[in-house]
Parts: structure tokens; C-alpha cells; sequence
């Protein structure tokens, strides 16, 4: 077999170099060269497979296999298997698109994510990308507004609004300039769905802030990326310069009249600069501090102008419906909840990583017949869903369709698709205790529920863990709970309630006294007024 064709992918998305992909990279560069053998090194993105990370392919007559997790240590042996003829060898998995994991999958808005090196234009456009962009450049603002509308596309961020119909608004905005924002910051525990995006397949995201600015007649866009995120910051610049370049993007789009400048910039690196208000504070310079609304960002968004501001995955989605038409991405899902959902598999699961299905699918069937169950083999004992701001999901609510509507009847949040996983050892109490935590940590400060009443429920519950006063302690922490709830500026304040709340509910052993005697609690209240 002549070798000189033969093309072996290693991934360089951050969580596959973080297990050692680079390393594996070198290793068969370093075994090729000793061997005399010609190949050709392509540096894809991942499937999201994270479990089976660093995962190496081989393209053999049009069909590629997989072997992993390989270490370099592996290579040699790899070679010396043949695998660059897709031979048999303990770390084969077959060809990939067969791994049932994969296999199981309706990747739409993830086509091309781990197939294509993620800067190349050539392999974005061999893959189907910017057909969505072609269509659009032949219709009306309004005709690509009403696409976006009919496909049933919700916000992709957490509150999952109807993107049409924000898109309607700046639309019918009339202003001198308006504005594309998309939301790359993706601050919620256990995701990493924006990121594999930016990291492996930036173009889509590009071809969908570049449509929605034909859509409501925005020149300028900005995509502001979470600052951990380095190396989306840098794939999503080159990826920019080189569209550029190409004529997809700036004056005269493809030689028509639309214009579409893009930045990257980057975040502050704090939780509510996700909230979108925050966001815009942030973006024009400021501290990310909440906005009142009205007036909404859609009226007076950016720089005070007009503006679209979603997320990664909600324009990314969009290139997809433009090509293929709305009725196409309607098709798939639930009720209200239309298209695919990509979720991710994070936390004590044995197969983390992501997965892009239709809604509708039941949570258990996430957790088993894709995760694997428990990482430590253990009983699951809590999901929490949605973020850091959602409800902890019981395993009696396990057979609920995986639907926004479906969801929310139960108390849970879909939000960004972030699934945490925890096994049967969980203190759930302590759980509680990170909710408030976590919102006494991150809150902007404008608000008092917030500001204070995160600071105060992290008392109350260490007051209840300590067996003081447990009984009226629980009452307070409630009473607590419903001012936040119902008093906060922003969801941060509103919801970081609710994880506490499901705690009282479906774990409520959770919160008993973890003092073994009053001797104990007595002890800790001295500590805490020495302190
Ligand atoms: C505290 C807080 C943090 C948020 N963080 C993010 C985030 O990191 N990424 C995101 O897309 N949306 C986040 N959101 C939601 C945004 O405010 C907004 O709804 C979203 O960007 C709109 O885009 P979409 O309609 O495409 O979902 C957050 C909301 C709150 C209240
Ligand atoms: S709820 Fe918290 S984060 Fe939101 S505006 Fe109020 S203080 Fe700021």
C-alpha cells in the first residue's frame, strides 16, 4: 500500500490537547519519519467523544477509522499494527461514524465539528458551509427573518426565547447603525458546547452572525468570548481574517451590496457578564453591571443602538436552516421545542462529552444509553441541569423528555444544555450551600435580594447543617428563597433559589444537621463569633 495518501487526524480542540493530543501529534510526526513513511497530519476539531480523547483517525479508502484514547507511549505499537491500513489493534473503535455513541446522533448544527481542520475554507465549503449564506444573499430581510421565525428556533443561551422574533424587533428598529452581538461566554457549569464550536468549525458561527446582519441590516458584529478560552479566541480570529480575506465578509459580501464587519473581543472573565445586559456594559468598556429593561437590548442594545444579541449555538443553528430550509429543521424535536439540542455530558459520567439529538429524548436515556452511567459505576443520585442556577434533577425525574416545556413542568431547566452528573456519595447539602454560594460570589452587586440575600443563605443553611434552630432556620431559608425569587433584577439573583429549592424538596435529608451533638453546633457558633 502506498502511504503517501494516507491523511491521520489528531484533534486540537482544548480538551483533547489537554489529555495530550499534541503530544500524540508529535509522536506519529517522530514514528512516520523514522519509518520513512509519508503522511499527512491534519489537525481536526473533536467529535466529542471526550472519553475515548486523544482520539486519532485514519482515512483509509474514503472512510475513517478511530483508535484511542492513544498515548504517544501507544504509537509505536500503532505503527507497527499498520494502522495506517486500519488494521485491528486494542485501541481500535472501528470506523468512526459506526461508534455507537456517534452513530446514535442527528448532527445538524455539529455537521462538520471534528470532521474538518477547523480554519481551512476550503474544507468548510466541501462540507455544505455557506450554502445557508448563498440563499440568504437572494433574499429580503424580512423573507430570512420569517425562515428563522418558521424553523421554531429557540435561544440556544438558557431562556430559550424565539431568536425569529427578536430578530423581527431589530428588524423593525430603525437606526443608523445596528448591531450583531453573539454570546460566547458560556460561564455554566459542566458546558463546553460554544467552545467546540469556536475551537471546530468557526465558519458556521461566522456565516450565521454574517446572515443575521443581512437579516435585520447590521453592519457590525461582535463576538464576545470568555477569556479561559484561548484558543477559541485565536481559532475564531484567524478563522475572521481569512473569511475576510475570502470575501465573505467586510464591504460587498460575495460582490453584492451587503457589508458585515466582524470582531472578536474578549470577556472579563466573570459569571454575569453572560447576562446579556452585563454583556453590553461590558463590551462598551464598562464594569458588566445589569441594565434595567425596558428598554430592551432589540431597541436600544449596544452603543444604544439596535441590537441581536445570541448565542453561539442559536447562530450557529441558523447557516443550517438558510440551507436546508425551516421546515427541515422544524421537523426534528418536540412541541415548542423545535430542532436539536446539543447537550453536554459532564460530571461523574463514564462517557462525558457531547451529544447533538432531537428534543424529546428522556433524560435517562442521556445518562445511560449515552453516558454510561456513573464514572464510579455508583448509583446517579442528582442531575443538575441547566447551570449553576438549575434545579438538582431526582432520579424519580429522570423519564422526563429532555423538552423546554417538559422541563420546566417538573421544576428543571434545559438553559445551555449542560447536564452535571452525581453519584449516590453527593452531599446534597453542600450542593445547596454552592448555589447560594456561588451567587453570593458572582452577583453584580445592583440589587439587594441578590447582593445580600446570597450572603444570608449561605448562614442559613451552614445554620441548619449545624443543627441551630433547624426548624425556623428552614422556614427562613424559604422565605428567603421567594424574596430572591420574586425581588432580584436578573435571573443570577432569581434563579440561584431554585438548586437550594430542589434540595428542600427531593433531598431534603440533605439539609438535616450534620452536628453529631449540640455540643458540635455550640462549638461552631463559638468559632464563628471568635471569628
Ligand atoms: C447570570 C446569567 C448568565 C448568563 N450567561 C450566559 C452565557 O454565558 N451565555 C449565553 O449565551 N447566555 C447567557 N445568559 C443568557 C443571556 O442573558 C441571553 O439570554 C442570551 O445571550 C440570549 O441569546 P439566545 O436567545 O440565543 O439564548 C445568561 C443569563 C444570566 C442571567
Ligand atoms: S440579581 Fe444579582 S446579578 Fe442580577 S442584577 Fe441583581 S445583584 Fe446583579
Amino acid at each position: 500500500m502506498s502511504t503517501t495518501s494516507v491523511k491521520v487526524f489528531v484533534p486540537s480542540d482544548t480538551t483533547a490537547r489537554s489529555l495530550g493530543a499534541d503530544q500524540v501529534a508529535a509522536a506519529v510526526a517522530a514514528e512516520a519519519n523514522k519509518r520513512g513513511v509519508s503522511i499527512e497530519i491534519v489537525r481536526n476539531g473533536s467529535r466529542g467523544l471526550y472519553w475515548l480523547e486523544p482520539l486519532l483517525e485514519v482515512e483509509v479508502d474514503g472512510v475513517r477509522h478511530a483508535y484511542g484514547p492513544v498515548t504517544p507511549a501507544d504509537v509505536p505499537d500503532l505503527f507497527a499494527a499498520t494502522f495506517l491500513e486500519a488494521a485491528p489493534h486494542r485501541l481500535a473503535l472501528g470506523p468512526t461514524e459506526k461508534i455507537e455513541y456517534l452513530a446514535k446522533q442527528t448532527r445538524l448544527t455539529f455537521a462538520r465539528v471534528g470532521l474538518i481542520d477547523p480554519v481551512s475554507l476550503d474544507d468548510y465549503r466541501a462540507h455544505g458551509g455557506y450554502r445557508g449564506l448563498a440563499n440568504a444573499l437572494k433574499m429580503s430581510g424580512e423573507q430570512i427573518v420569517q425562515a428563522v421565525l418558521d424553523s421554531g428556533l429557540r435561544g440556544r443561551g438558557g431562556a430559550a426565547f424565539p431568536t425569529g422574533i427578536k430578530w423581527k424587533t431589530v428588524l423593525g428598529a430603525p437606526a443608523d447603525q445596528k448591531y450583531v452581538v453573539c454570546n460566547a461566554d458560556e460561564g455554566d457549569s459542566g458546558t463546553f458546547a460554544d467552545r467546540m464550536v469556536m475551537e471546530s468549525d468557526p465558519y458556521v458561527l461566522i456565516e450565521g452572525m454574517t446572515i443575521a446582519g443581512l437579516a435585520v441590516g447590521a453592519t457590525r458584529g461582535y463576538v464576545y468570548i470568555r477569556c479561559e478560552y484561548p484558543q477559541a479566541i485565536r481559532t475564531m480570529r484567524e478563522a475572521i481574517e481569512r473569511a475576510k480575506a475570502a470575501g465573505f465578509l467586510g464591504d460587498g459580501i460575495q460582490g453584492g451590496k451587503g457589508s458585515f464587519h466582524l470582531e472578536v473581543r474578549e470577556a472579563a472573565g466573570a459569571y454575569i457578564c453572560g447576562e446579556e445586559t452585563s454583556l453590553l456594559e461590558s463590551l462598551e468598556g464598562k464594569r458588566g453591571m445589569v441594565r434595567y429593561r425596558p428598554p430592551l437590548p432589540a431597541i436600544k442594545g449596544l452603543f444604544g443602538k439596535p441590537s441581536i444579541i445570541n448565542n453561539v449555538i442559536s447562530l450557529a443553528s441558523v447557516p443550517i436552516i438558510l440551507d436546508k430550509g425551516a421546515e427541515f429543521y422544524k421537523n426534528y424535536g418536540l412541541g415548542r421545542s423545535r430542532g436539536t439540542l446539543t447537550i453536554q455530558l459532564a460530571g461523574n459520567i463514564k462517557r462525558g462529552g457531547l451529544i447533538e439529538i432531537p428534543f424529546g429524548i428522556p433524560l435517562r436515556d442521556i445518562l445511560y444509553a449515552y453516558g454510561g452511567g456513573s464514572a464510579t459505576g455508583r448509583p446517579i443520585a442528582a442531575v443538575q441541569a441547566g447551570g449553576p442556577l438549575g434545579a438538582y434533577v431526582h432520579p424519580t425525574q429522570f423519564d422526563t423528555p429532555f423538552d423546554y416545556e417538559q422541563f420546566a413542568a417538573v421544576g428543571a431547566m434545559v438553559g445551555h444544555g449542560g447536564l452535571v452528573v452525581f453519584d449516590d456519595t453527593v452531599d446534597m447539602g453542600e450542593m445547596a450551600r454552592f448555589a447560594m454560594e456561588f451567587c453570593a460570589i458572582e452577583s453584580c452587586g445592583k440589587c439587594t435580594p441578590c447582593r445580600i440575600g446570597a450572603v444570608r443563605g449561605v448562614e442559613v443553611i451552614d445554620r441548619i447543617r449545624s443543627g441551630v434552630n433547624e426548624s425556623s432556620n428552614l422556614a427562613l431559608l424559604k422565605e428567603l428563597c421567594e424574596t430572591m425569587v420574586s425581588g432580584s433584577l436578573c435571573a443570577l439573583g432569581g434563579m440561584a433559589p431554585f438548586p437550594v429549592l430542589s434540595v428542600l424538596k427531593h433531598f431534603p435529608e440533605g439539609l438535616k444537621s450534620q452536628a453529631p451533638s449540640a455540643g458540635k453546633a455550640t462549638d461552631r457558633r463559638a468559632t464563628e463569633q471568635a471569628l
